[in-house]
């Protein structure tokens, strides 16, 4: 297809989007220039990089890069890619190396991407300068972070993250005060899951309140039948959660759903009773909400803690759960194919019980054998196989739509609705039709 501005504007409009934002190889190319060449994205935790020479490899929309921490203590994010013949540098997740030496002809390169030194140098032309930029690890011009949460943008300037994110700051400020000590770490577990669908699909099922007691209904049925105590490893936790999924059309009109103006969005009030509801009695909330009130008083923690959001939808790819602890990113890798990566978080200063029913519950909603992540994943993999056969033109999102309301911040609210996800495509075609960042 030709993928001009008009073409692509007619793509996504109001309440319908067009297959091909799902399938087309154009499209595809085109948005991993004009969206993560340009966004924010989200590639490390600071707890990951504590000290000079730790590393984490980072996905940012089709590029393969390594972030460092340099001697100053600032982070880099540099391409995995060597700067003489293109070998991969480095092939695990994580570790620790002050310099990156090529497996392929030895070149040794600086955290921050500079080449340090090459073997036998006097091999190489006279004029062969180590600082020339050619021979240094391509990098991403601008990283930031937010509360520890570090983001990079391979668009040289433009709006500072923190415009960019906006009011969803809201987001990760109360994931990192939900910790007693104001800290957060990232846990030692995290999952990778491809998925043949695409990425888009992921996102917009995060806030997607009315899928849960379809998709989700053989794992309601079974949570129905349990009793209270099966699921004692979380506090029955997943039980919980799981039978919570069983949506009513009283559910579907009390959850408020809201769109930022930067195009990020999230769903409130999802989770009303149980272990996590605020004012819960469980003997080990118990020993949290006063670890919490110790560090912040009785009214402070009645806040943190009465933040009852479901899924954060921060754009493009991140899908942040600050009640349960997680973080989703979600890669592009072709038009039909996605990987799916998810963190769990330790809150410093909390219960050590409070993190492992987090990783248990972890384990149960976002591991490739969840019984939660497993359904939605075989539903954006039967949306992909009936968008790929072309016999109907349309992806519809128009349900709520004429029901919203605008608030004084831009911010729109609605109930019932696909507000997130019209929220989510006019942003995105922003981005495919002007760079914008
Ligand atoms: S490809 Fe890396 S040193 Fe040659
Ligand atoms: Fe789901």
């Amino acid at each position: 297809m030709d993928v001009n501005t008009a073409s692509i504007r007619k793509l996504a409009s109001g309440t319908r989007v067009h297959r091909d934002v799902y399938t087309s190889q154009a499209v595809f190319d085109l948005e991993s220039e004009r969206v993560f060449e340009t966004a924010w994205l989200y590639v490390a935790h600071e707890s990951q990089l504590k000290k000079h020479g730790d590393f984490v490899r980072a996905r940012m929309g089709r590029r393969d890069m390594i972030v460092t921490r340099g001697e100053n203590g600032r982070f880099h994010v540099v391409s995995n890619r060597c700067a003489h013949r293109g070998a991969q540098l480095v092939v695990i997740d994580r570790g620790h190396a002050n310099t990156f030496a090529c497996p392929y002809h030895g070149w040794c390169f600086r955290p921050d991407g500079s080449l340090e030194v090459v073997p036998h140098p006097q091999s190489y032309p006279e004029t062969f300068d180590y600082s020339d930029p050619v021979h240094r690890l391509a990098r991403a011009p601008r990283v930031e972070s937010y509360r520890g949460f570090i983001f990079a943008s391979m668009k040289p300037s433009g709006r500072s993250l923190r415009e960019e994110l906006g009011s969803i700051t809201s987001a990760f400020d109360n994931l990192v005060d939900r910790a007693p000590d104001g800290e957060i770490e990232i846990a030692d577990v995290s999952f990778q899951t491809e998925y043949r669908a695409n990425w888009k699909m992921h996102q917009e099922n995060g806030s997607d309140i009315f899928h849960p007691g379809f998709v989700h209904e053989s794992s309601v049925s079974a949570a129905r039948r349990s009793q209270p105590g099966s699921s004692r490893l979380d506090d029955d936790l997943t039980r919980e959660q799981l039978k919570s999924n069983d949506r009513r059309p009283a559910d579907w009109e009390s959850a408020v759903l809201v769109a930022t103006p930067e195009g990020h969005s999230y769903r409130s009030g999802f989770y009303n009773s149980g272990v996590l509801a605020p004012g819960s009695e469980n003997t080990i909330q118990g020993r949290y909400h006063a670890a919490l009130v110790q560090s912040y008083g009785e009214e402070r923690t009645r806040e943190i803690l009465g933040v009852n959001r479901f899924n954060n939808l921060v754009f493009p790819n991140i899908l942040l759960n600050a009640q349960y602890h997680q973080l989703r990113v979600v890669h592009p890798v072709a038009p039909g194919k996605a990987i799916m990566s998810a963190y769990c978080f330790r809150l410093k200063g909390a219960p050590e019980e409070i993190y492992h029913r987090a990783v248990r519950y972890f384990t149960n909603l976002s591991s490739p054998a969840s019984m939660i992540s497993s359904d939605d994943i075989e539903i954006f993999e039967r949306c992909q196989a009936g968008l790929e056969r072309g016999d109907a033109e349309w992806v519809d999102f128009s349900r709520g739509s004429g029901n919203e309301k605008k608030d004084s911040d831009g911010t729109i609210t609605a109930n019932a609705s696909e507000l997130p996800m019209r929220s989510f495509h006019s942003t995105w075609l922003q981005y495919m039709t002007q760079g914008v960042g």
